[in-house]
């Protein structure tokens, strides 16, 4: 064998090495949940995206969920430019279906508060009982009791809208039962505890699609806000991650970055050539073309 062959040789086994892990391994961190696109601080798994959002929001058989301490609720699309993602509830009510429900909340320390354009309606509440129609002055007079918000008179023609709905007409309720939040923010504890308000359901919409008259068009759901930080600024390594179609993760005890590439490898920059991978080592230049 000559020197020249040795070399070759050599070569050849380097860049089978370093394709290994494209024939064992796909990539772990995935760029989509069924029809929604992911992208930081969002991540399909364990170690994708950023930490403090993964516990909240995780992708399972193509379907992307937000979990808090009342429930699972469906994610129905993420706004990355406006940082706006929208949850469907199952149990809320709607123009077209009035049901009961225990109620919506956060948890206290997830990355996430209510969008302004949030607003919520509670229906069918105990107008002798319920703490909503209790002056604010008789609720804060124990210091230690949660300060309940009181319903938005200004809301007013939202509530005579939805109980002209057909499916809330039939429950013959009368409008004093019904309570506006807005702005929502639940209090600091970001808690609507229906059984504690003593309300049977809700609605929640984010928008009343420019038709305010027709409660069948607006948009139901829930619309939340995130910040990626205190200064809530994109951090570099993750867009010149995304920029090489890379999918933004974290690793190792301190959740360090990693950019998961597409041939599943990680590295602690980009997925171009050259980028400088976690074992120290360089992509050799051309690979793809002599491997493929
Ligand atoms: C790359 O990082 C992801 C996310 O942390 C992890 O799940 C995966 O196992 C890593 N892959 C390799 C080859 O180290
Ligand atoms: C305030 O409420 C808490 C719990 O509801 C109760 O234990 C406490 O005695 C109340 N304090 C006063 C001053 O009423």
């Amino acid at each position: 064998m000559d020197v020249a062959n040795f070399f070759y040789l050599t070569l050849l086994s380097i860049i089978a090495f370093l394709n290994l892990p494209s024939l064992t391994s796909s990539q772990s961190c995935k760029n989509s949940c069924g029809n929604i696109p992911i992208k930081y601080p969002f991540g399909t798994g364990l170690g994708c995206g950023d930490p403090r959002f993964q516990k909240y929001v995780t992708c399972n058989q193509d379907k992307l969920t937000l979990t808090t301490h009342t429930g699972c609720y469906p994610v129905t699309s993420i706004d990355y430019n406006n940082q706006v993602i929208y949850i469907s509830d199952p149990s809320m009510s709607t123009c077209a279906c009035t049901q009961p429900s225990k109620g919506f909340s956060l948890d206290w320390d997830a990355p996430f508060s209510f969008h302004d354009d949030t607003v919520f309606t509670l229906l069918d509440c105990s107008t002798t009982s319920s703490p909503i129609y209790l002056a604010s002055g008789y609720i804060s007079e124990n210091s230690s009791t949660t300060k309940v918000p009181q319903c938005d008179r200004t809301g007013a023609p939202i509530c005579s809208f939805l109980y002209s709905c057909r499916a809330i007409s039939l429950l013959n309720l009368p409008i004093s039962t019904c309570c506006v939040y807005t702005p929502v923010d639940l209090g600091p504890s970001f808690e609507m505890d229906l059984q504690k308000l003593q309300c049977t359901s809700y609605s929640g919409f984010y928008s009343f699609n420019g038709q305010e008259s027709n409660p069948d068009n607006w948009k139901y759901g829930i619309a939340l806000k995130y910040k990626f930080n205190v200064y809530n600024e994109y951090p570099s390594s993750c867009s010149s991650c995304e920029r090489s179609n890379g999918v933004c993760g974290y690793a190792g005890a301190y959740n360090t970055f990693v950019c998961n590439c597409a041939n599943g490898l990680n590295t602690t920059s980009d997925c171009f050539f050259g980028g400088a991978f976690n074992h120290g080592s360089r992509l050799i230049p051309g690979q793809n073309g002599v491997s493929g």
